[in-house]
């Protein structure tokens, strides 16, 4: 970059996004817009992209032969392509094609890559899960690949459209009461997935190899966190009070009826104690507290009868 803010071609920064469409790719675009070009790839088709002026690229990332076309002008590769769940038959081809983007991106001298992992599970699930193994692999292919590089770790994000507080916020709603796995004591330090947009932009402006853990603001136990998504809606917190085997179970069952609620490992990985990641320094504005999200939240699913109905904080 030139002190114009121009990419290698002479033009605005070019920043390649791999899965735009998702959580973390919808902030990552409001982060970039303003100062970067945007190719994203990724399957679906969306028109918020293409409303924003981003140039898509459809495509599934498994079955890309010939990265040289849409590595060209890209001064910044960050990949956010993933699944939530599935067996190796999805992962395997993904892992490959992302281990392929990484030997192409590096012949193709790219000066900054940042990848999206996850923080450490156990070693079961490290050893064993499909999402887990071949998440390692593709990190240790970008690891190797000579790149220029930061791996991102975060822990639970949160933000609008995510599949985990704002579910269960949905959930609280509906059925007045969540399960609780085991004693609700282990821990969880959430993200907004805007905060992780605004960290990519800083790690991406620093130079090295580096793995980097990411935790949000608080450090709460998970049950501290759902007693406040009861508060938010105005309801006590009623808990089915669940042996993490047993949540592993009803996960396990709601997986083969082809629910996406909650999977097997998520269950695992909470009750392990290995999520509360303690909070990225350095943001400026520093990370967002969760609460004002929850409430918001709340009050648009209660409508606006009862949106006067405050979660409160303390
Ligand atoms: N959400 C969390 O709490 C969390 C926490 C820690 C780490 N992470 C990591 O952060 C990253 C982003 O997470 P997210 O929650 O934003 O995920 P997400 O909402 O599921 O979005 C995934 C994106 O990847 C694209 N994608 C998936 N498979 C693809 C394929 N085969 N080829 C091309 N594009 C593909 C999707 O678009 P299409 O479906 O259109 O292809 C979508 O744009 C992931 O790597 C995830 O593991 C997430």
């Amino acid at each position: 970059m030139n002190a114009d803010g121009e990419g290698r071609s002479g033009r605005p920064l070019l920043l390649l996004v791999g899965g735009g469409t998702g959580l973390v790719g919808r902030a990552l675009l409001e982060e970039f817009r303003r100062d970067h070009r945007i190719r994203s790839i990724h399957r679906s088709p969306s028109a918020r992209e293409i409303a924003l002026g981003v140039e898509v690229l459809r495509a599934d990332i498994g079955l890309v032969r010939d990265w040289a076309p849409i590595l060209e002008d890209v001064d910044l590769l960050v990949n956010l392509a993933w699944y939530r769940g599935g067996s190796d038959r999805r992962f395997r081809p993904l892992a490959e094609g992302l281990e392929r983007m990484f030997v192409a991106a590096a012949a193709a001298r790219i000066p900054r890559v940042v990848h999206i992992s996850v923080p450490p599970a156990t070693p079961e699930l490290e050893a064993h899960l499909p999402y887990m193994v071949r998440k390692r692999e593709v990190d240790a292919a970008l690891a190797r690949s000579g790149l220029d590089y930061a791996i991102l770790t975060p822990t639970m994000l949160w933000g609008p459209g995510d599949r985990l507080l704002t579910v269960m916020l949905r959930t609280i709603q509906r059925w007045h009461r969540l399960p609780m796995f085991g004693d609700g004591a282990y821990h969880v330090s959430p993200v907004a997935a805007a905060d992780l947009a605004r960290i990519v932009r800083r790690e991406a402006g620093r130079g090295g190899r580096t793995v980097v853990p990411i935790g949000g603001p608080r450090r709460w136990t998970y049950r501290d966190l759902t007693d406040r998504l009861f508060r938010a809606l105005g309801r006590p917190p009623r808990y089915l009070e669940w042996s993490a085997a047993r949540g592993r179970r009803i996960a396990r069952f709601l997986e083969t009826i082809g629910s996406t609620l909650i999977y097997a490992y998520e269950v695992d990985w909470l009750v392990s104690d290995l999520l509360g990641l303690p909070p990225y320094e350095g943001l400026d504005p520093p990370l967002k507290d969760v609460e004002p999200f929850l409430d918001a939240e709340a009050a648009r699913l209660l409508g606006p009868r009862l949106a006067s109905a405050p979660g409160g904080d303390g």
